[in-house]
């Protein structure tokens, strides 16, 4: 088999990469190592930025977008009793999507047949080769052979392309944070209308959504949190006593997925190899404090798709050997970003009464400073691109 972009993962990074450069004619192939109905049904975060809902549009793979996305102007952090809503509409002049990654990577695979796209599931032992030379190829299973003349790493944090940079160039840069979040999905109405960011003596705690009958919380827990220690009746009295005032209009239910997911900072530059080129997951990793995981897939591929169709189209190189420089100074600033709320929002075990002040002083500065408050709002809805 041969195809111009070999293309490893299905994920939200793969799937966007393979439908922006099937709409400018070049020919492409996703190699997924799980099945359909695994990655369907992947529970992820569910924020959009506008540069992520911008591509869907472009593509126009936007009918359940339109119908079922909510537009969010705003959102809350909490301290204990106090709330500072940061009006991102208002301060930006743009708003955030509320759609769950589950349901953008449903729409991107539903759509890949009619449009040409390719999706190879269930291929096991995907291997990189030659990829310094110009005639670099994937094989994957029994002796299966994939010639190409680019290869697009969009195997997330776990898959085998960032380890096809050769040592003596790749650096890398990690933070990984002393507790996890535990999830649950439920069909309850959320407890308010906006996202609830909440940092109490108990730890951090999360009040999001799905749609207007589904809700999404989350709770800080220990490193190495057993999930047999959170009963649903635990987590629900967790989150009402951590949530602050919008705790208590918590509706409880049955969960439909729970889990507990490490938090980690992780950059890998530079992101590009001879001819294989790193996006998403698998080049960078931010706490989901932020929600920038899926919107940083997102523009990552923007400007890979942009890259690769000025090469095909009109020969030229510039965009291909500028792609890590440009793709990783926006990655940088959504790492700071992420990183910063998760320090402002979080209870670290080794914090002491002085790191506490901080957090107190930092959050009483972005209640009375718009400049504040307008810093945290570009960010959140994602700077441009
Ligand atoms: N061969 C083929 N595919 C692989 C392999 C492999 N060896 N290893 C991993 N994959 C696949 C995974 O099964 C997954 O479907 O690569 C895909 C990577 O997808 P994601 O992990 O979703 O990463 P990405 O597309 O970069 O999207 C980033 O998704 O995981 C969230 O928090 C993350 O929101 C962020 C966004
Ligand atoms: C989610 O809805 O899953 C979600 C929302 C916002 C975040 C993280 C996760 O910052």
């Amino acid at each position: 088999m041969k195809t111009q972009v070999a293309i490893i993962g299905a994920g939200p990074a793969g799937l966007l990469l393979g439908h922006l450069l099937r709409a400018a004619g070049v020919a492409c192939v996703i190699l997924e190592r799980q099945s359909r109905a695994y990655v369907e049904a992947r529970i992820r975060a569910g924020v959009l930025e506008r540069t992520t809902t911008d591509l869907l549009h472009r593509l126009g793979i936007d009918a359940r977008l339109n119908a079922e996305g909510l537009p969010h102007h705003g959102f809350g952090l909490v301290d204990g009793e106090r709330t500072v809503r940061i009006d991102v509409a208002a301060l930006t002049g743009h708003a955030v999507t509320v759609y769950g990654q589950t349901e953008v990577t449903r729409d991107l695979i539903a759509a890949a047949p009619e449009r040409g796209l390719d999706i190879i599931w269930e291929a096991g032992d995907v291997a990189l080769h030659d990829v310094d030379s110009s005639a670099p190829f994937l094989t994957w299973a029994d002796g299966q052979r994939l010639d190409t003349d680019f290869i697009a790493g969009c195997d997330g944090f776990h898959g085998p392309s960032r380890a096809a940079l050769p040592a003596a160039v790749q650096k890398s840069f990690e933070c990984v944070y002393p507790f996890g979040w535990l999830g649950i999905l439920a069909d309850v109405p959320p407890c308010d209308d906006e996202l609830i960011y909440a940092n109490h003596d108990n730890g951090f705690a999360l009040a999001s959504m799905r749609s207007p009958t589904r809700s999404r919380y989350y709770i800080q827990v220990p490193d190495g949190e057993r999930m047999d220690n959170w009963p649903d009746d635990r987590l629900w009295d967790e989150l009402a006593l951590r949530l602050g005032p919008a705790g208590a209009r918590i509706v409880r239910g049955p969960a439909l997925e729970k889990s507990i997911a490490p938090l980690r900072s992780f950059v890998c530059e530079p992101m590009q190899h001879g001819r294989l080129f790193l996006a998403g997951d698998c080049a960078h990793v931010v706490p989901p404090t932020g929600a920038k995981g899926l919107n940083l897939a997102a523009s990552d591929v923007a400007y890979l798709s942009a890259a690769l169709i000025g090469f095909y189209h009109d020969g030229d190189e510039a965009l291909l050997h500028g792609y890590s420089a440009r793709a990783a100074a926006r990655v940088w600033k959504a790492e700071r970003f992420s990183w910063q709320l998760t320090k402002l929002m979080h209870r670290f075990p080794e914090d002491g009464r002085f790191e506490r002040r901080m957090q107190l002083a930092e959050l009483d500065y972005i209640a009375g400073s718009v400049a504040a408050q307008t810093a945290i709002a570009e960010n959140y809805v994602g700077l441009p691109l």
